[in-house]
């Protein structure tokens, strides 16, 4: 479960794969409910949590070439900009690249966008055409996410970089549900079947979302993604879980989960040069 959507649960009907043409479908969908989301400030998580950690742990960007990759409508693409990168920005959906462009058309950053499915970037690009890759919250969702990993190493330089964000793999189980007290207050969160892994249908159903939807998305234990890193030829420099500090909980008190237990992940992987 993402912090703040829900995961069809494991009685439900569950997908075996998912492919590229259903997360257009989703993606394309959600576009002006997404660009709101975002916009509006309110996916807090986003722009108080794991945003922040995804720029700091990519360190010093400026002059790098960055590919951004499932840049959805270019807020992290953005981010980077700002901060002196020279980006690119990929999705597999033409409309969140629609409203990507509707930002750079508004407010030029000289981001250069571009409708891909990240598994089939490597032929379209010369190898090493990148410094830095990154994926905000969108390596989950791609269906083919092993290929996807093989396509940025092949067009990072050699000691390129692909730093990402995921949910949590240990918190964003299939079952979850916060055990409350008598006042409503949050006691413990229940977590099971951290195992099961694969498809899932992500429901955007939170009130604060102008309209709903679903998307497909993968689960994974961390063993897994560490198979996928090391199989794509990427090594470890480290981990990162961001969470709030107590002013932010402050002016946002949803945030307190994120504060409580590790609601995301960062992966911060270089390539490796034994591969
Ligand atoms: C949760 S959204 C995140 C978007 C954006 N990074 C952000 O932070 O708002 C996931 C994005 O991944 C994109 N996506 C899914 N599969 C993809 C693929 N194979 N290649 C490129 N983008 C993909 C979707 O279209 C969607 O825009």
């Amino acid at each position: 479960m993402r912090a703040g959507s829900q995961i069809v649960s494991s009685a439900a009907k569950l997908p075996d794969s998912f492919d590229d043409r259903e997360s257009v479908e989703a993606w394309d969908s959600a576009a002006d409910a997404w660009e709101e989301f975002v916009e509006s400030g309110a996916d807090y998580y986003r722009t108080e949590v794991h945003g922040p950690a995804l720029l700091s742990t990519c360190g010093d960007v400026r002059g790098l070439r960055v590919l951004d990759v499932g840049c959805g409508q270019g807020w992290f693409s953005r981010q980077l900009a700002l901060k002196g990168a020279q980006v690119t920005g990929i999705d597999i959906s033409s409309r969140q690249i629609e409203n990507a462009l509707k930002h750079e058309e508004r407010s030029p950053l000289g981001i250069e966008y571009r409708i891909e499915s990240a598994a089939e970037s490597a032929g379209l690009w010369k190898p090493g055409s990148f410094d830095l890759a990154t994926g905000c919250m969108s390596f989950q969702d791609m269906a083919d996410v092993g290929a996807a990993f093989a396509a940025v190493r092949e067009l990072l330089v050699e000691n390129g970089r692909l730093v990402i964000s995921v949910s949590h793999p240990g918190t964003d189980t299939v079952h979850r549900e916060w055990e409350l007290s008598d006042d409503g207050s949050r006691l413990a969160l229940k977590i099971d079947r951290y195992f099961d892994t694969g498809p899932r249908t992500v429901n955007w159903s939170m009130e604060r979302l102008v309209s709903h939807w679903e998307s497909p998305a993968w689960r994974r234990t961390l063993t897994e993604w560490s198979k996928l890193i090391a199989e794509a030829g990427f090594v470890m420099r480290r981990m990162n879980e961001p969470r709030p500090t107590r002013e932010q909980i402050a002016r946002q008190p949803a945030l307190e989960d994120a504060a409580r237990l590790p609601m995301f992940l960062i992966f911060d992987l270089i390539c490796d040069d034994r591969s």
